[in-house]
C-alpha cells in the first residue's frame, strides 16, 4: 500500500496561471510528485458568483483528491478568495489557498511607505479577502485593490511581454499614483506570467511581487509537521486539463521538462459532490 507522503501533491487553477505557483512549490518541494489542473472549460473564475466558484473548486478539489493526492493547493486566487473557508471543513486531507501569502508578500515589500496595490479579479477584489487578510496581519497597512480582469485572457494567450499588455497595464493603474506604494501584489495566479510588461510600467522602487514561494514554504512546512513530504528519486508532474490547451511553449520552458503535454480530462462531472 502506498503511504500518503508517497502521494503527489494535487494543484489547480481555472487555466495556466497556477503554473507560477506550481514552478515555486517545485523549488521548494524538490521530491515531490505534482497533478496540476488547469480548469480552462470554465474559465475564467474571476467574473463568476461566489456560490459558482465555490462549486468548481469543490470539483476540481474532488478529482484531484480521487487522483489521489496527498494534499490540495488551490493556485487560484479567485478560488482561494471565494471558497477556501468553506471547503476545508468538507475535506480530510489538508488544502491551501493562496491570499494569505499573498499578503505575506506583501507585507514583506512594502517598505517604509506601508502602502500596498493588489491587483486581481474582479471576484477576488469583491471578497475583500486581501483587505481582511492585510487588516488582519498588518492593520496599519494602507491597502488599495483594482481588478484587471482582461490580465488573465492576455496571459492565457501567452502575451507575457508585449505592448498592448502593457497599455492594458497602464490603462488599468491610470488611476492610481503608483509611486504612493511600496508593492504591487499580484493577487491572481495569471498576472505574475506578465512580469515582463509590468516591470515597463511599475516605478523602479516600486516591488512587484505575489505570494507563491510564501505558499511553498507554508506547504512544505505542513506536510513536514505530518511526517508526509514526499521522498521521490525522480520527481513527476502530470499536467491534466478539463478542455484543450494549446500549450505555449514560453511557459513550459525551463519549468517542466519531464512534462511536455497536458492531458485532457473528460469531465469533472462524476466525481463525488462535483
Ligand atoms: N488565476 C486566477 C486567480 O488567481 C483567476 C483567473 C480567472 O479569472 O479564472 O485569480
Amino acid at each position: 500500500m502506498v503511504g500518503l507522503a508517497q502521494l503527489p501533491i494535487g494543484v489547480f487553477d481555472s487555466g495556466l496561471g497556477g503554473l507560477t505557483v506550481l514552478k515555486a512549490l517545485r523549488e521548494s518541494l524538490p521530491r515531490e510528485d505534482f497533478v496540476y489542473l488547469g480548469d480552462v472549460a470554465r474559465l475564467p473564475y474571476g467574473s463568476k458568483s461566489q456560490a459558482v466558484v465555490q462549486s468548481y473548486a469543490r470539483s476540481c478539489v474532488n478529482f484531484l483528491l480521487a487522483q489521489p493526492v496527498k494534499a490540495v493547493v488551490i493556485a487560484c486566487n479567485t478560488a482561494s478568495a471565494m471558497a477556501l473557508e468553506t471547503l476545508v471543513p468538507e475535506f480530510e486531507r489538508p488544502l491551501f489557498g493562496v491570499v494569505e501569502s499573498g499578503v505575506l508578500a506583501g507585507l514583506s515589500q512594502c517598505g517604509n511607505k506601508r502602502s500596498v496595490l493588489v491587483l486581481g479579479t474582479e471576484a477576488t477584489v469583491r471578497s475583500e479577502a486581501y483587505l481582511k487578510g492585510f487588516a488582519r496581519a498588518a492593520p496599519d497597512i494602507k491597502v488599495v485593490q483594482l481588478s484587471c480582469p482582461l490580465l488573465v485572457a492576455l496571459a492565457e494567450e501567452g502575451w507575457f511581454d508585449h505592448s498592448v499588455t502593457e497599455s492594458v497595464i497602464r490603462h488599468y493603474l491610470s488611476s492610481v499614483d503608483l509611486n504612493a506604494f511600496g508593492a504591487v501584489v499580484l493577487g491572481c495566479t495569471h498576472f505574475p506570467l506578465l512580469a515582463p510588461s509590468f516591470h515597463r510600467v511599475l516605478p523602479p522602487d516600486v516591488s512587484l511581487t505575489h505570494g507563491a514561494r510564501f505558499l511553498a514554504e507554508q506547504v512544505q512546512r505542513e506536510l513536514g509537521l505530518r511526517k508526509e513530504l514526499g521522498a521521490s528519486e525522480n520527481p513527476k508532474v502530470k499536467l491534466l486539463a478539463t478542455d484543450r490547451i494549446q500549450l505555449k511553449p514560453a511557459l513550459l520552458e525551463g519549468w517542466f521538462s519531464n512534462a511536455s503535454e497536458f492531458q485532457v480530462v473528460s469531465s469533472l462531472a462524476g466525481v463525488a459532490n462535483a
